[in-house]
């Protein structure tokens, strides 16, 4: 497996409802290395380019205005095949189609309010940690985990 970066934000909902430290507990358990961590009120415009693609969807207008409602938590994670890993750990887009034991699946009821975001792939990683971060906001770093995880 070749080691990825993604990038993942926990969306307003997660430190309005004092759940971040469940939700990061769970992104650490299942192995990532966290390697770039901020919190950030993100600006519309921010949002916009964050979420181009789907400028003029449905739901664009609404999706702007609750991830710019408060704070949210960006990350940078790191792993084997991250991205992937992370989709999985997140679970469903539609919560309806969210599994229990998912993150999407265990911490929401509605698919516009789910609980946080992941790069769909390798490119989009590289566009949004690019987006959020500085090179120099990311530390790369190492633990003897690798070993057991
Ligand atoms: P995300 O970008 O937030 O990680 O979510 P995703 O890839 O699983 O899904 P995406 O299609 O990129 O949608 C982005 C976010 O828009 C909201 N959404 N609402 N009402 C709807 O049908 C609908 N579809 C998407 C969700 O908040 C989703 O996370
Ligand atoms: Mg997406």
């Amino acid at each position: 497996m070749a080691i990825e970066r993604t990038f993942t934000m926990l969306k307003p909902g997660v430190l309005a409802r004092r759940i971040a430290g469940e939700i990061i507990s769970r992104i650490e358990r299942k192995g990532f290395d966290i390697i770039g961590m901020k919190l950030m009120q993100i600006t519309p415009e921010l949002a916009r380019q964050h979420y181009k693609e789907h400028e003029g969807k449905a739901f664009f207008d609404e999706l702007i205005s609750y991830i710019t409602s408060g704070p949210v938590i960006a990350m940078v994670l790191e792993g084997d095949c991250a991205v992937k890993m992370l989709r999985l750990l997140c679970g469903s887009t539609k919560a309806e189609e969210a599994y229990p034991g998912t993150l999407r699946g265990d911490y929401a009821m509605h698919t516009g309010l789910n609980i946080i975001h992941a790069s769909d792939s390798v490119e989009s990683a590289q566009r949004e940690i690019h987006l959020f971060f500085r090179p120099d906001e990311l530390i790369g770093w190492k633990d003897g985990n690798n070993d057991w995880i």
